[in-house]
């Protein structure tokens, strides 16, 4: 790996661990203004500090994210196609390789849509992505999508999923945490974080997923909907960051989230 590629994955995934917590808010590039993600600015500006990278699109970048900002950015570059249309597999890339560059992100992300009708056109994106990646020493992140298809999150699935992107030259995998998850670990050469997916119903279960994901051999998490549409996001985040950072136990974390939520109080602006 070239020098510019490993310091720009190095932002993020932090020297002292070799884990992350990279935070998700890209959602709107396809669902729209999603719930406590309508004013992107208000939601995420508190959890900035706490945060490895920021995953969002140029527009949330540049609408929403101070430009005096050190946080790491992972800017997503796949897009075209929204939640009113049945095939969401039908993306291309929707940001080029020059724009990530004037923006100066950390990596970017695309994903791409294993056994979906548009599976050929997503998998050839990316390799010609990690083709101008690695011409400009920047990270390419494939998100392994399941579409509306949620019973497809098995291992075997998300095992061939990941193991394909990183044979097309991905340089790290999203994807989800499912039963066996170690076998989707041992079938990936490349570091792999994990999705948290929809808002879980109990905080216990959202930190049961990342101390799995962890023990199990992810680098860390890329989580939105679990934080940000949490009642209490900033303790979230920090009771997740105690599991992926400091290795701690759901119980220690739980202990962390009662303890944040008392000083960090809730959401900014908590709609129904
Ligand atoms: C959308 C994405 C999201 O970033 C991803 O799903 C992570 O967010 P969440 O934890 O809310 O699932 O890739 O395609």
């Amino acid at each position: 790996m070239d020098w510019g590629l490993q310091n720009r994955m190095a932002r993020f995934i932090k020297s002292a661990t070799g884990h992350t917590v990279m935070l998700a808010a890209d959602h709107g590039y396809f669902m729209g203004p999603t719930r406590r993600l309508e004013d992107p600015r208000s939601t995420l500006e508190p959890l900035l500090p706490y945060a490895d990278a920021i995953a969002v699109t140029r527009g949330v970048l540049r609408h929403s994210i101070p430009a005096t900002s050190d946080v790491p950015i992972v800017l997503r570059v796949s897009g075209g196609v929204t939640v009113l249309k049945e095939d969401l597999s039908d993306e291309a890339i929707t940001t080029s390789m020059e724009e990530a560059l004037r923006l100066n992100v950390s990596a970017v992300a695309l994903s791409v849509f294993v056994g979906a009708p548009h599976e050929h056109d997503s998998l050839v994106s990316l390799a010609e992505l990690v083709d101008e990646g690695e011409a400009l020493g920047m990270p390419v992140m494939a998100i392994t999508a399941v579409g509306k298809e949620l019973e497809k999150r098995d291992a075997r699935y998300l095992s061939l999923a990941c193991r394909v992107s990183a044979e097309l030259g991905a340089h790290m995998v999203k994807t989800y945490y499912c039963e066996n998850f170690e076998k989707v670990v041992e079938g990936c050469p490349v570091p792999l974080v994990v999705a948290g997916g929809p808002k879980l119903d109990t905080d216990r279960s959202v930190l049961e997923l990342c101390a799995g994901a962890i023990e199990k051999g992810a680098i860390g998490v890329d989580m939105g909907r679990n934080i940000w549409q949490s009642d209490h996001p900033v303790a979230m985040i920090k009771a997740i960051r105690a599991i992926v950072h400091e290795k701690a136990t759901v119980r220690e974390a739980l202990q962390t989230l009662t303890a944040s939520k008392k000083t960090s109080g809730p959401a900014a602006s908590l709609p129904s």
